[in-house]
């Protein structure tokens, strides 16, 4: 199966990248890295010349490009190449009110699919950031209708995808997302017990057809991004 870089220090190692027209679920704490871990892996997908939509439903583009900032990398380049776009849901939350927001979020139900059919055709790689502002209201049954759906329109369109859930979206729900999912990433922030000190973790939960290590991964966010150590 071919693979696509993940851009990621020590995951390509021991992954070889993650595979083309298949879904990656990445979940985790808030602060945890998983929108520097979206945006990383759209950089690499960009650089490899795949086209690359990131859909952002917290965050709008302006802040993500700044956070590529920090890290010098200059995504505005691979927009201004059309390998990059930014496909904001976060300005859209934002400017409805309270009522409107669950007439929305209700209309919402069922339509993750919208994200992927209004995508344009040739898209390569997607990122969403975070499904988990729009499934809160779900029922876990109708969550897993829903995310099968969306995994499953991904994988017609041949669509590599990474798909953030977030840790305050359920339990449950993180645990429904498994399933339908080629891989599955944990980030998360814990203590040493031996030193005390709070530590970055990551945990390959799952990854079909391939050896993974069963022990957490050390990782640290740097003025590189984020990787493995
Ligand atoms: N330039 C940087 N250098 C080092 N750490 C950074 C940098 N930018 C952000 N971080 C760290 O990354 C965290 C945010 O990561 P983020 O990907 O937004 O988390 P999440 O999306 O999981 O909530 C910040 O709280 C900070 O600790
Ligand atoms: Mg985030």
């Amino acid at each position: 199966m071919k693979r696509i870089k993940s851009g990621i220090e020590g995951i390509d190692e021991i992954t070889n990248g993650f595979p083309i027209g298949r879904s990656m679920l990445i979940t985790g704490d808030a602060g945890s890295g998983k929108t520097i871990f979206g945006l990383q892996f759209a950089r690499s997908s960009c650089a490899q010349g795949y086209k690359t939509v990131y859909i952002t439903t917290e965050e709008d583009a302006s802040d993500l490009y700044t956070q590529g900032d920090t890290f010098n990398w200059d995504l505005k380049s691979y927009t201004e190449n059309d390998l990059l776009s930014f496909n904001e849901l976060a300005g859209v939350r934002a400017r409805v009110t309270e009522a409107e927001m669950s007439i929305d979020i209700g209309a919402m139900k069922g339509n993750f699919s919208k994200f992927i059919n209004e995508l344009p055709d040739d898209t390569q790689t997607v990122i969403i950031d975070n499904i988990g502002s729009y499934t809160a209201k779900l029922t876990p049954y109708e969550f897993r209708d829903r995310f099968d759906l969306l995994i499953y329109d991904l994988k017609k369109r041949n669509i590599t995808a990474l798909v953030i859930l977030d840790s305050a979206t359920s339990k449950e729900f993180n645990e429904i997302a498994l399933f339908s999912v080629y891989g599955a990433l944990r980030l998360m922030k814990r203590e040493n017990p031996y030193t005390g000190r709070r530590e970055r973790v990551m945990d390959i939960v799952k990854m079909r057809s391939t050896k993974t290590p069963t022990q957490f991964m050390s990782y640290e966010i740097d003025d590189t991004g984020l990787k493995l150590i």
